[in-house]
This record gives C-alpha cells, structure tokens and sequence, in this order.
C-alpha cells in the first residue's frame, strides 16, 4: 500500500527533508582535495544531532554511519573512511535523516577541485534525469513514469541507469512503497495522488550499467570501473504536480532552470 499523508504530516516531512538539504547544503562544502569522506560523515552527524534530529543509515541493516561517501567508481553506499579527497574526483554524498518520527533522503554528487569535462557532463546529465524524473510526478501519472523520463534523457547521453538500485516511498519509515526503478516503460504501475512521498534517486554510470558490491558487504560499484554520480530528491504528490521537499529555495531558480516552471514550492 502506498500512504497518502496529510497536511500534518507533509508539514514535518517538509522539516526534515529541509533540514537534510540544508546540511547536505553546508558539508558539500567540505569535498576539497585533502578531506577525508570521515570528516565530511563526523560534521554531517554532528549537525544532524543538533538539530535534535537522528542519522536515518547509522544502525540501518548494520550500516555503519550517518552518511553515504561514494567515490569516482563508487556507485552508492561507500563507506566513510580516513581516505583522502585528490582534485578530479567526483563524490557522491547522501544522507537521511529522522526528525518528530519522519525521515528526509537527499544525494547529491560533488565535483572535487577541477574534474575533467566528461565528469562534469556525467553530473549535469544526471541531476537534469533526476528532475526530468520529478516533472514526471503528477496526480494520475504512473510510477513508471517517472524512470521512463530517467532513463530516456541518460540514453540520449550515452550513460547508463544502473538497475540494481531504486528509489522509494518515505515517511514513517525510510524505505516505503513503492519501489521506484530509473529504467523501464512508462505507463505501468500504481497511478500517483496527492500526499505520495517519493524519495527518486538514479545513479548513473560513464559506462556500462553494470555493478557489484565490495567485499565490506555495502560499496557499490562499477563493474568496469567507470565513474558513476548520484543525486537524490525527495517529493511529495500535490494537486498540480509535486514540491521537491529537499530543494532549498537558494537552489530554486538552479531547478527551474533544469525543469521548466513546475518548481511548487512555497517556502
Ligand atoms: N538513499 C539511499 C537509499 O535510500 C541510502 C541508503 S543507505 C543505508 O537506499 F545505509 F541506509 F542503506
Ligand atoms: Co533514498
């Protein structure tokens, strides 16, 4: 079953998913050469705990921090560790995080120093396909909708949707229904309404779409080693369309610039 929330409770979604964008916002900040993926996790946790708020991955299935650093190969769900930023990698962070009984979830992808030219085009490419896929999210469209519009715009760039991870609904818990693929036909699955909240997250690789999981059970990456970025929004379903609940209102006029004038927001 897929919750439809109320006023209420899209209020307190709205808390969270804000404070998570903001903090992504402010740790960002720190992918410069030199950093470790370890500092970025500590500061990141640290504002989260101030905010009164708890890390959404630390415990979850035994994940072991508050945020996901995955570089250059790295898929999804690398681990924080002592290893140190150089210039030209690419980092994807994500966080999640629980406030009042309800969790927010937002990715971004970061370059670090100068990356070259196709890295850069790797990371518009994919956060254009995450907000083709949220102008796909409207009361009535379907669920595959929404990586149909992914998948088309990664194609037509020559990347790959990698098929082993999805997004999903969000709320009560981190993982709801449904599970939303990056890939596939469009027109299939439960029709979308007003109040769904739905965490959309492609990843996308420079090469194949191949993956695998390290052997510390959790690192993602790509089978032939090609760069991969990921970015991350979650959305709730209104009568015209959605509001991006991660988007910051600085990134505003960034998102109407990658999506038309479909930005709902009031913030
Ligand atoms: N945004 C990712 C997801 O929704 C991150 C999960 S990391 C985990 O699946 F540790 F919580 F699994
Ligand atoms: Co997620």
């Amino acid at each position: 079953m897929i919750v439809c929330r109320s006023k209420a409770e899209i209020a307190k979604l709205r808390r969270v998913n804000q404070l998570v964008a903001r903090i992504l916002a402010e740790i960002r900040r720190m992918a410069v050469p030199g950093a470790t993926t370890r500092e970025i996790n500590t500061s990141a946790e640290t504002r989260v705990r101030e905010a009164g708020a708890v890390p959404a991955f630390k415990g979850y299935h035994g994940y072991p921090a508050t945020v996901c650093a995955s570089i250059n190969e790295q898929v999804v769900h690398g681990i924080p560790s002592n290893r140190r930023l150089a210039d030209g990698d690419v980092l994807s962070i994500d966080m999640g995080a629980k406030l009042d009984g309800f969790y927010g979830d937002c990715a971004v992808t970061v370059p670090v120093g100068r990356v070259s030219p196709e890295a850069e085009r790797l990371l518009r490419v994919t956060e254009e396909a995450l907000f083709h896929g949220i102008e796909a999210v409207r009361p009535g469209a379907r669920i595959s909708d929404i990586g149909a519009a992914v998948q088309r715009h990664v194609e037509a760039h020559g990347f790959s949707v990698v098929r082993e991870f999805v997004g999903h609904g969000i709320g009560t818990a981190l993982h709801e229904e449904p599970q939303i693929a990056n890939y596939g036909p469009g027109g299939r699955g439960p029709r979308l309404a007003e109040g769904m909240v739905l965490a959309i997250e492609p990843m996308v690789n420079l090469g194949g779409a191949g993956v695998k999981v390290l052997g510390d059970g959790w690192t993602a990456v790509t089978r032939d080693g090609s760069l991969s970025a990921h970015f991350e929004h979650t959305v709730v379903v209104t009568p015209e369309g959605c509001e991006i609940l991660t988007l910051l209102e600085d990134d505003a006029a960034r998102a109407r610039e990658l999506m038309g004038a479909a930005v709902q927001n009031n913030w």
